[in-house]
């Protein structure tokens, strides 16, 4: 049944013509739990919230379906207006973003020179920004722009997903960059043939990765809900003596509120990633696959 739910919300999130209807008619079954709104304004107020209870975010713009030039520049215009609400507003929050948003599939050199456009925004603003990976049709892709613009840019970062067996690889080679990276464990449906099919595989190569990234001495986005994953950084830290400043834990807007407190009060770094917009659908399908449980929820908002 779970499989079944997951398949479901996967496919869905992918699909253009019910992301299209799903813009359509504003937040609904629920997602607000999981998205801070459809404006800039209430995503900044969300961040002011977050903010007020010793919690940093990072900003998504959600895009996801972008097929022209025009789509493409239009999501960087939204990138370059969240960085200067970022900075107007005097809230503490970086960027982050996906390459597909940019372009990645129309023009590669459209997508690089939206890229630099909001990095040089973002440093202008001295802030940052990071890199969300997607699917592994854009893996490879996404880390050569990552790698050509960190040559240019120290105030960006990109993520690697611990279910691909490609990542222990990428870990090592990104160490000559100094990467600042963000460790999960993966949200795309992948085939085997690349990505480890058990929870238990994946979960022991986020431990690896996170691992050898903070023994390289770079900095660390641990982005998990998983107390076992938690409490494993936590005392691998603890025991190698490394700061807390050489790290920080990531979780996403709406989901374990209670971890993400008790880790902030507790005085450790704490990012809570904040998504806005009214491209809401695919993301929100994602959050459900991960949690088929979570279909109950949307069940009960939906009789309300
Ligand atoms: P796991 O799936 O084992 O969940 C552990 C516990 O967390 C669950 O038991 C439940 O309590 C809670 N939980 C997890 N997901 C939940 C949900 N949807 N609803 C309610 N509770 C939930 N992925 C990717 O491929 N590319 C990316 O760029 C990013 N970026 C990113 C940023 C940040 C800040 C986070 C936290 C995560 C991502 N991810 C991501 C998603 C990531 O790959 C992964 O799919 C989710 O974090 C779920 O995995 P966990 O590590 O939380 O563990």
């Amino acid at each position: 049944m779970d499989l079944l739910l997951r398949n479901l919300f996967q496919t869905l999130g992918k699909s253009r013509s019910v992301n299209r209807l799903a813009k359509k008619y504003g937040l609904r079954f629920g997602a607000g739990r999981f998205v801070a709104g459809e404006t800039i304004r209430q995503a900044i107020d969300a961040v002011r919230k977050l903010n007020g209870e010793g919690r940093m975010a990072t900003l998504d713009h959600l895009g996801e379906f972008v097929y022209s030039a025009e789509e493409a520049e239009q999501s960087a215009d939204m990138c370059l207006r969240t960085l200067d609400a970022i900075a107007d507003s005097g809230v503490r929050s970086n960027l982050s973003l996906k390459m597909t948003s940019l372009g990645l599939d129309i023009d590669r050199e459209l997508c690089v020179a939206n890229m630099k456009r909001i990095l040089n925004r973002a440093r202008m603003h001295g802030n940052f920004v990071r890199i969300d990976m997607e699917d592994y049709a854009h893996c490879q892709a996404t880390l050569d722009i990552y790698r050509e613009l960190r040559r240019e840019y120290g105030n960006v970062g990109i993520v690697l997903q611990a279910y691909l067996y490609r990542t222990e690889q990428d870990v090592r080679e990104l160490n000559a960059l100094r990467a600042n990276l963000r460790l999960v464990k993966g949200a795309y449906k992948e085939s085997p043939s690349v990505a480890f099919p058990e929870k238990k595989d994946v979960d022991e190569n986020l431990k690896r990765i996170i691992r050898q990234h903070l023994l390289n001495g770079n900095y660390a986005a641990i982005a998990s809900h998983d107390e076992a994953i938690v409490s494993y950084a936590k005392a691998f830290v603890e025991e190698r003596g490394i700061g807390r400043d050489a790290f920080e834990f990531q979780m996403l807007y709406g989901i374990r509120e209670d971890l993400q407190k008790r880790l902030a009060d507790e005085g450790y770094r704490v990012r809570v990633y904040v998504p806005y917009g009214i491209d809401w659908f695919g993301y929100f399908m994602r959050r459900l696959a991960e949690r088929p449980a979570n279909v109950w929820f949307v069940l009960k908002n939906m009789l309300k």
